[in-house]
């Protein structure tokens, strides 16, 4: 580990009884300074390029047993070190990544119960992160946290990307308004939303995305959430500073601790681009632990499709009865996932390459499963009469394709809990080795909410025995990600946002949604968003129903490429691809896992365009969207590898394409490319263009134009 002590790297100075202590960024541009005061309180701010980020924030904490408040200290003493070392991620974004930065940890005392408190920062070119750390000490081991007294002073009044703060749900539409016009009470999305706890009209959640009026990008979020509660924030409008909020626990505490502890970290990425923002993800893996699996090789990065859109649109039933013939619920749907159906969607699999199929509703229980707050509710081991789970096994395995396994807790977490030995050994017995898990409706333990410390330790404790297993799992309606998947690569994605199921049966999402998502949620870790919608307008199933996904259909395929997850379903139906075949080769081409990105353009709210290398493959994939506004993204391709030529399939909006009149209107273009082409792509309002760029052969060197602009 190149780690070491060096001296020099922060500077000490003193003013007016005040002590402060600077520490930069490794090329300098990010400055720290922390401040002790005379009376032992102790604040920081941060700068870019000599531009104020965070202005003096204070730090500390009110813990309830023992009953003390930590705000004033004195300093023991400082180290400092440097740090600049590569690691390769098991999948990821890129293949390599750097972890460089220069370390400030401050060794404290409170100054009246003697309490050792370290405030340890890293500064990155890309942002800083910094936590709290209780070492071991002899006058403080058990204790409780009442509040984190953590500030975020920020000098303006930003344009800001926000939802609102909740205890138990993060799928909300963003908003976007400065900072003086949050107001979290007035979500209009809330209602289609189960299990929420709103607490204050004043609080988001993290990632919290802005820009400053001189064009600075600044995101606020947390790295390495472990054994704590996730954090809020709720901004003192009249100073423009977010303080810390813990999510409590059922009788309003916030974190039980033993020392030697430390808290996650509390992370703000700063750039003058917008393209670095989303590329500073790597700064949130930076500051987690390296992976615990030592064999990884059961991990696999992959596109899946499923029995789970249709019954989101109301073609089948998850539960059973729904689907008898004969009884009483004649008039209802059948039930989806049936044994029958199962083989149809593990041969479309196989036919067209996708290596896993997540089968929704398999099993006992969905009768009743949703919002009585009950506690038995799956045992996650008995399959309804229709579907045979053992022959399944066996025809997924014949065609080289796994079944994904479907556990939905509905929220009883403790139920969940007692069955998680024996339903991950059912899966084994009958071929899986993925699960998608859900924590819909309200938690039990009751009073427990799904951001609080008791459901972090259960995802924690999900990852860890799945990992035991080795199985993957991809947990929807849990904690939003701090970076975790480096630490348990097996926690192979996660919901935790507003996906786009939302769209087949609510409001949906709007255009803008997914142009935000990369610069909130995903600064944490991979979305399972499920795209590849191409069958946009929900009357086709029903001509009562409004619905539709806010999207044209190129848009569909470029999100494979802006929304980086290592798993990506193919969400619709069969028979919806069936009939595009053409842009369906898109998604089969597409892959899931990189060597390298490059965000080529970026702005929160209006547009994107990523370009990606596919791992050990010379082949790039091209997203690039945008909001509701047409807008022409331009995309050089100079990170090809030079005098080579490449062929580009384009799938782009057709001239008179629109999310709302016309958004299955697409067309399709092959060229010859190299690295000096520039693409100018049109997007339609809603819209995208999703590009494949393969190394080109004689043959289509002959047969192909070359691009011109
Ligand atoms: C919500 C999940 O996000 C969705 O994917 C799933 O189909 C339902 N819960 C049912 O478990
Ligand atoms: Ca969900």
């Amino acid at each position: 580990m190149k780690k070491y002590f060096l001296l020099l790297l922060s500077t000490i100075s003193y003013y007016a009884n005040a002590q402060t202590i600077s520490a930069n960024s490794p090329d300098g541009n990010i400055k720290t300074n922390v401040i002790i005061a005379a009376s032992g309180e102790i604040t920081y701010a941060v700068t870019y390029k000599n531009k104020p980020v965070i202005l003096s924030s204070s730090v500390g904490f009110k813990f309830k047993e023992p009953a003390i408040t930590l705000s004033q200290f004195d300093l023991a003493k400082t180290d400092t070190f440097v740090y600049d070392q590569s690691w390769k991620p098991v999948w990821g974004e890129y293949n390599n990544i750097r972890d460089y930065h220069n370390e400030l940890k401050l060794s404290l005392k409170e100054k009246t119960s003697g309490v050792l408190l370290n405030v340890v920062f890293r500064i990155f070119n890309e942002g800083v992160g910094f936590r709290y750390e209780f070492p071991e000490q002899s006058t403080l081991k058990h204790f409780v946290i009442a509040d984190e007294n953590t500030q975020f002073h920020l000098a303006g009044d930003h344009k800001t990307f926000w939802i609102p703060g909740d205890y138990d749900t993060n799928e909300f539409t963003y908003y976007t308004t400065r900072l003086s016009g949050i107001d979290a009470g007035n979500s209009k999305t809330s209602q289609e939303i189960h299990a929420k706890t709103f607490f204050n009209k004043d609080a988001v959640q993290t990632p919290l995305m802005m820009k400053t009026a001189d064009g600075l990008y600044i995101n606020i979020h947390e790295a390495a959430l472990i054994n704590y509660p996730a954090m809020n924030l709720v901004l003192d409008k009249t100073t423009l500073t977010f303080n810390s909020h813990l999510v409590p626990d059922a009788v309003g505490n916030k974190a039980y601790l033993i020392t030697p502890a430390k808290t996650p970290w509390r992370t703000i990425i700063v750039s003058d681009k917008a393209t670095d923002i989303i590329a500073a993800n790597r700064m949130i893996l930076n500051l987690n632990e390296p992976s615990k699996i030592a064999d990884a090789s059961f991990i696999t990065p992959q596109k899946f499709i499923g029995i789970w859109w249709e019954m989101h649109v109301g073609k089948s039933s998850w539960d059973y009865a729904g689907g008898q013939v004969g009884s009483q619920q004649q008039s209802r749907v059948p039930h989806g996932a049936n044994t029958a159906n199962t083989k149809r969607y593990i041969d479309f699999a196989a036919k067209h390459g996708f290596k896993g199929v997540l089968v929704e509703g398999w099993n006992v229980g969905w009768e009743d499963w949703f919002g009585k707050w009950k506690e038995d509710v799956f045992d996650f081991v008995t399959p309804y009469p229709d579907y045979d789970v053992a022959e399944l096994g066996r025809y997924a395995a014949s065609k080289d394709v796994k079944i994904i396994m479907h556990h939905e807790t509905s929220g009883a977490v403790t139920n969940y809990e007692r069955w998680m030995d024996t339903a991950y050994r059912f899966m084994l017995k009958h071929e899986m080795n993925a699960v998608k898990s859900g924590y819909v409706g309200r938690i039990i333990p009751r009073g427990e909410h799904h951001d609080g410390q008791w459901m972090v330790k259960h995802y924690e404790r999900v990852a860890k025995k799945t990992g035991d297993y080795k199985i993957s799992v991809d947990m929807h309606e849990s904690v939003r990600l701090t970076g975790l998947h480096r630490t348990y690569p097996n926690w192979i994605a996660s919901e935790a946002a507003r996906g786009n199921e939302f769209n087949a049966w609510s409001s949906g999402n709007p255009p803008e949604h997914e142009t935000i998502l990369p610069f909130t949620r995903l600064m944490g870790g991979p979305m399972d968003y499920t795209p590849g919608i191409f069958q946009i307008k929900m009357n086709v199933y029903d001509p009562a129903k409004k619905e539709q996904v806010h999207t044209t259909l190129a848009k569909q395929l470029a999100l494979y490429i802006t929304m980086y997850s290592p798993l990506q379903m193919a969400a619709d139906l069969p028979e919806n691809y069936e009939k595009h075949m053409d842009a369906f080769q898109f998604i089969k081409d597409v892959a899931v896992d990189w060597d390298d990105t490059k965000v080529l353009s970026a702005e929160p709210g209006d547009y994107l365009t990523i370009a990606r290398k596919a791992k050990g493959s010379p082949n790039w994939f091209i997203g690039a969207i945008t909001d509701e506004e047409a807008r022409t993204n331009t995309a050089s391709l100079s990170f090809l590898d030079k005098n080579k030529n490449y062929v580009a399939i384009i799938y782009h909006d057709a001239a008179n394409a629109h999310w709302q009149n016309n958004p299955m209107a697409y067309g399709i273009e092959k060229f010859i490319v190299n690295s000096n082409t520039v693409l100018n792509l049109k997007l339609a309002p809603g819209g995208g263009a999703a590009i494949s760029i393969m190394p080109a052969n004689a043959s289509e060197l002959k047969t192909h134009k070359k691009y011109k602009k």
